[in-house]
């Protein structure tokens, strides 16, 4: 998508490295990071230099890539899985691409391996971008109705980043709203702070902001009040991983505004491209949610009147704090799920009627 005008991925080879957006600086810095190594790559997805699920997915390939230019053996190969595979335990798109990368490159000669592995791991980033155009497309249509069913905005709710940052394009709960706003409706759209790490406040908002959404950013506790008064059209969330069953996996605070879009008849939508659909898993009481360090719920950062970024403690020195970093929304709070493939129900028949070769196989 566009920073100021300028088409911009999150994520590029470069010179036989990768290049990432660092999300730990923005929205007050941009600055661009160079990772050269499996260990660069997994630094980036713990510490959250790269996050969301279809982006976490697509460094991993390359964190495999760039350890195959090290090393191109199974057990090196499979070393490297594990530790990348280790980092971030909730998004289902990290293992998805691990076990795809090892599916491609174990089976050729070791010296074949890292050119394999560079185009494979492309591949997965081109998959991604078109699979978020096709949900887009599919979200147009939502947002479309709803513009044809009222006057004014369509006012749309999301919840922490699931935008262009938090893909390799597009974004997946945004990419509906990119796609209407290229269509020429008019919206705009509430942006949850997304506490502890705010990727709504941080990241969200910037990419809006940078592309020319209107958007304003809320607590998170006020979205119940705009949903409950008539301030919200429609929610539109991502997901780390969505069960057989339509449960969703999403960033904590997730729940909370799908039981309220619930009580107020608001539609929930939920953006899950394939690769995060984990047909594994019956239900989402399955998913493995991460917890996440004390000090991300203790500080904040920001700027300070001089225009630096400070860290600041917010709560008393010696409280506890706890901080689960993801939360699941049961299937029946879903209104639908906008896949690649379509709109459907949150259900067991819902996602098996759009992917039935996967679902068979489970
Ligand atoms: O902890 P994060 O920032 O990686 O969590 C991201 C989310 O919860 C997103 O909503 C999800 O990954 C979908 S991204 C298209």
């Amino acid at each position: 998508m566009n920073i100021d005008g300028k088409p911009t991925r999150s994520i590029w080879p470069s010179e036989g490295a990768v290049e990432i957006i660092d999300q730990t600086r923005l929205p007050h810095e941009f600055v661009v990071r160079r990772l050269e190594t499996l260990e660069d790559a997994a630094e980036a997805i713990q510490v959250m230099r790269v996050r969301g699920a279809p982006l976490i997915g697509a460094t991993a390939a390359y964190g495999l890539t760039l350890a195959a230019r090290d090393d191109p053996g199974e057990a090196a190969l499979r070393g490297a899985a594990a530790v990348l595979i280790a980092t971030r335990p909730t998004a289902v798109n990290l293992q998805w691409a691990l076990r795809r990368m090892l599916a491609r490159l174990l089976p050729l000669p070791a010296e074949q391996r890292l050119a394999a592995a560079w185009g494979e791991a492309a591949l997965i980033c081109e998959e991604d971008v078109a699979q978020n155009q096709a949900i887009g497309r599919h979200g147009l249509g939502l947002i479309r109705a709803m513009a044809e069913r009222k006057t004014g905005p369509v006012n749309l709710l999301t919840h922490c980043n699931a935008g262009w940052l938090a893909t390799v394009d597009w974004g997946t709960a945004l990419a509906p709203i990119y796609a209407a706003v290229a269509a020429g409706i008019e919206l705009h759209v509430w942006v949850d702070e997304t506490r502890p790490r705010n990727q709504g406040a941080s990241l969200t908002a910037w990419e809006l902001g940078k592309h020319g959404v209107p958007h304003t950013v809320i607590a998170d506790n006020a979205g119940g009040h705009l949903l409950q008064h008539g301030r919200v059209d429609l929610a539109i969330v991502g997901t780390d991983r969505t069960a057989a069953n339509g449960d969703v996996c999403n960033k904590i605070g997730t729940y909370l505004k799908a039981l309220a879009a619930f009580d107020n008849g608001v539609p929930f939508y939920v953006a899950a491209p394939g690769p995060s659909i984990d047909f594994a898993l019956e239900s989402g009481k399955d998913i493995p949610i991460e917890e996440r360090g004390a000090e991300e719920v203790i500080k904040i950062a920001g700027l300070d009147d001089a225009g630096r970024v400070v860290t600041v403690q917010l709560t008393p020195t010696g409280s506890p704090a706890a901080n689960p970093a993801f939360d699941i929304t049961p299937a029946r709070l879903v209104t639908g799920i906008i896949t690649e493939r379509g709109v459907c129900a949150a259900s067991r028949d819902g996602l098996a009627g759009l992917f039935p070769e996967r679902a068979e196989r489970t």
